[in-house]
């Protein structure tokens, strides 16, 4: 065995040349497998024990894209392309070993090669779009000549890998074999070396001639898939390269490609996805707790409450095989719920997301109950009822009542005080806080919450449980409304004071629509219900215009009308009534009305956010600024794009962000405007959020 540089080796088997890269934990294109594969295809050529090449890759998986850390100050030579031109121009058949996920320029590098064989659990897929990029290693010339233009498309707008089955029948990879890979791919060069000529993919446009004749193709995948791309430019960009592959000879595609990706990488946008990469990865990790620390296992789980939020809860863990009991204290709210959450499987199984199978193996690992003592065994139990400290407590006291040592007690509380839900048990070190966001078994988000005594372990297995059960979950200490609502607050109380100073609430709702989010913030008081946070008995309908929406019995979207009116398909339409509430209500309170331009209108939307972000940094209820930004990407719709409220303030410049908070504050004469000591005091130092 010879080592070509400290990530890829070259050994000579059954006459054939296997390029091992070993660059854990992904294999991805550093530096050093770029060199070591150049170095290793140049070195088989001269080599006359020699017939074949073969890439075969140790670890979990096949080589699973570029490097992104290299992304920032530019890869070192060789560059990707040349790597790829002596796999592709090799005068000895080249194979790629496939297994794990041959992703970006991993499979980039695979469609260099004359052959690619794969066993059968791989994956293949060019996820750069979810960076804000395109493939940029000759992947969007070669995928539509090997899959065809309306499947390459799909796959590169998407970012979704598809299965080695799939592969082998779309042409993308020539056999699946299960069992030893290595061996496999050696006898598959072996075999492949007594054959002629080594296909090139770039010489084979056979699969784009439907799509010349077709050119409307293109249009109908950017309005297939407009909605869920508004705002971004990388699906646009990665649908201009397949038009350049099916339009222009294959080297002229590639300029056309490269030309295409660097604009991209040094855009806004990437790199805010690139930070969010790694933000949704670091969020998991928690100082302090470290490796010595032990994981509860968790193997079978109770959710209190059968509402939407409970059946959403319990979804999350039938979909990965974990058995769930749920409790309910009336027979028909048991039945109601799991009849909601059988219905939800059976609509995805209609859509085709699932097989009838599967919906009765998931809806067979959900038990119901109306005894909370049939949750004694249960590893972990998730409290879901309805926001109440005294109900959650006497749930909490009676759980501790109930379970056996060690069982992990979590509520779901989106604001309570999780230290006084604990104060309800003898063992507060088990208790922590698990908020999942409505839709629960659609939502990424998972805010962790950390109550004063909350043991680490506790706090590990919660981390590790959320990426078990598919979610991303970021740590919040306890304080109002936790990491998101606590900031969401101060977002909806500009919204409104922006109304009732004579914006219009659909100018408001537009300007938060056009800087990406889903919807605005009277759009989202309507999804969410108006009653929510309406107190009864205290209503205010002179000088609150939510109050008197409650007391019209115009709670939002659930009643047909809010802010705005809704049809059946539930598309808001602007009321004149709601204006009018607003108006008297100004006049009522004194505040004058003018007209507010969208530039005014989204900083003191937004400038509020990261003020209250900057005073969560600052108390320590974030362990860091990234992890606000995944609580606000996952959990609230901020446009991943912008990367997250303190992303998008440290590109803003903080001290931009500190002169407008200033500015506002002298124009309202609102304290409400004061920036927090901790902006100010970073901005001075010059530093940036962390
Ligand atoms: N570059 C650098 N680091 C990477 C990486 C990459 N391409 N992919 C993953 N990592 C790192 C992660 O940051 C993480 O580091 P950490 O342990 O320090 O947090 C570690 O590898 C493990 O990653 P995951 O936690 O994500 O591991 P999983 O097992 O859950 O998932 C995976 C594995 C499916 C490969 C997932 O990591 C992934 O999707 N990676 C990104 C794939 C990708 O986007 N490839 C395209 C890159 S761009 C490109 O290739 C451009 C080209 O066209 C020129």
């Amino acid at each position: 065995m010879a080592a070509l540089t400290e990530m890829v080796d070259y050994t000579v088997e059954d006459g054939v040349a296997v390029l091992t890269l070993n660059n854990p934990p992904v294999n991805a294109l550093s530096h050093g497998v770029r060199l070591g594969l150049l170095k290793g295809v140049e070195k088989a050529q001269e080599d006359e024990s020699a017939s074949a090449i073969v890439i075969y890759c140790e670890g979990s998986t096949f080589i699973a894209g570029a490097d992104i850390t290299e992304f920032a100050t530019g890869p070192k030579d060789p560059q990707l392309d040349e790597v790829l031109v002596a796999l592709e121009d090799s005068g000895k058949p080249t194979v790629a070993a496939i297994h794990g996920t041959a992703l970006g320029g991993g499979l980039e590098t695979a469609m260099a090669c004359h052959y690619r064989v794969a066993v059968a659990s791989a994956k293949c897929g060019l996820p750069e779009v979810n960076l804000g990029l395109l493939p940029g290693g000759g992947g969007t010339q070669r995928l539509p000549r090997l899959v065809g233009v309306e499947k390459a498309l799909e796959m590169v707008t998407s970012g979704q890998p598809i299965s080695a089955a799939e592969a082998h029948q779309l042409g993308l990879v020539d056999d699946v074999f299960d069992g030893d890979l290595r061996a496999a791919a050696v006898t598959y060069a072996k075999i492949a070396a007594q054959g002629g000529e080594h296909p090139r993919v770039r010489d084979n446009d056979e699969k784009l001639l439907a799509a010349r004749e077709m050119p409307q193709i293109f249009d109908m995948a950017r309005g297939m898939i407009a909605k869920r791309a508004r705002g971004f430019l990388a699906p646009e960009y990665n649908i201009r390269c397949i038009e350049a592959a099916v339009n222009l000879p294959f080297d002229e595609g590639l300029k056309e490609e490269r030309k295409l990706f660097m604009e991209l990488l040094m855009g806004p946008q990437a790199q805010a996805q690139q930070y969010f990469f790694f933000a949704q990865r670091q969020s998991s990790k928690i100082p302090g707790i470290g490796k010595d620390v032990a994981e509860r296992p968790i193997n079978k789980v109770g959710v209190i409450g059968a509402g939407l939020m409970g059946g959403g809860i319990a979804m999350n863990m039938a979909n990965v095989g974990i058995p769930v009991t749920i409790v309910e204290t009336k027979q028909e709210a048991l039945d109601r719920g799991l009849g909601a959450i059988r219905k939800n499987y059976e609509n995805t199984a209609k859509k085709g997301r699932l097989s009838a199978e599967q919906v009765e193996t998931r809806c067979g690992l959900i038990q119901g109950t109306l005894a909370i003592e049939d949750l004694a065994d249960c590893d972990l139990v998730i409290e879901a009822v309805f926001e109440n400290m005294a109900v959650k407590k006497e749930i909490f006291a009676n759980l501790d009542r109930v379970t056996k040592p060690g069982t992990i007690l979590a509520s779901n509380t989106s604001a309570l005080d999780l230290n006084e839900i604990a104060s309800a048990t003898n063992r507060p070190e088990d208790v922590i806080g698990l908020h999942f966001f409505s839709p629960a078994n659609v939502m990424k988000l998972l805010e962790v919450v950390r109550g004063d005594k909350t043991a680490d372990d506790v706090i590990k297995t919660a981390m590790a449980f959320a990426k078990r059960i598919k979610k991303v979950a970021a740590l919040s200490g306890v304080c109002p409304g936790f990491i998101g609502n606590r900031i969401l607050y101060f977002r909806q109380h500009q919204a409104m004071t922006l109304g009732l100073e004579g914006a219009h609430y659909a100018q408001v709702d537009k300007v938060l629509y056009d800087f990406g989010f889903p919807m605005g913030p009277f759009a989202m008081w309507d999804l969410a219900g108006l009653e929510l946070n309406w107190d009864k008995n205290n209503s205010k309908p002179d000088t609150s215009v939510t109050d008197r929406l409650c007391e019209n019995g115009e709670i939002g979207q659930k009643s047909g009308r809010g802010f705005y009116e809704y049809d059946e398909k539930r598309k808001p339409v602007v009321r004149d009534s709601t204006t009018e509430i607003f108006s008297e209500v100004a006049a009522n309170l004194g505040v004058s009305q003018r007209d507010i331009n969208d530039e005014e209108i989204l900083d003191r939307l937004l400038l509020p956010m990261i003020n209250e972000g900057a005073k969560i940094l600052d108390e320590g209820i974030a362990v860091r600024a990234s992890d606000i930004d995944v609580v606000y990407v996952y959990g609230y719709g901020w446009p991943v794009y912008r990367g997250g409220p303190m992303h998008y303030a440290n590109k803003l410049g903080l001290d931009k962000v500190l002169e407008k908070l200033r500015h506002y504050q002298k124009q309202s004469g609102d304290d409400f405007w004061a920036p927090s000591p901790y902006l100010v005091k970073l901005t001075e130092a010059g530093g940036q959020f962390q």
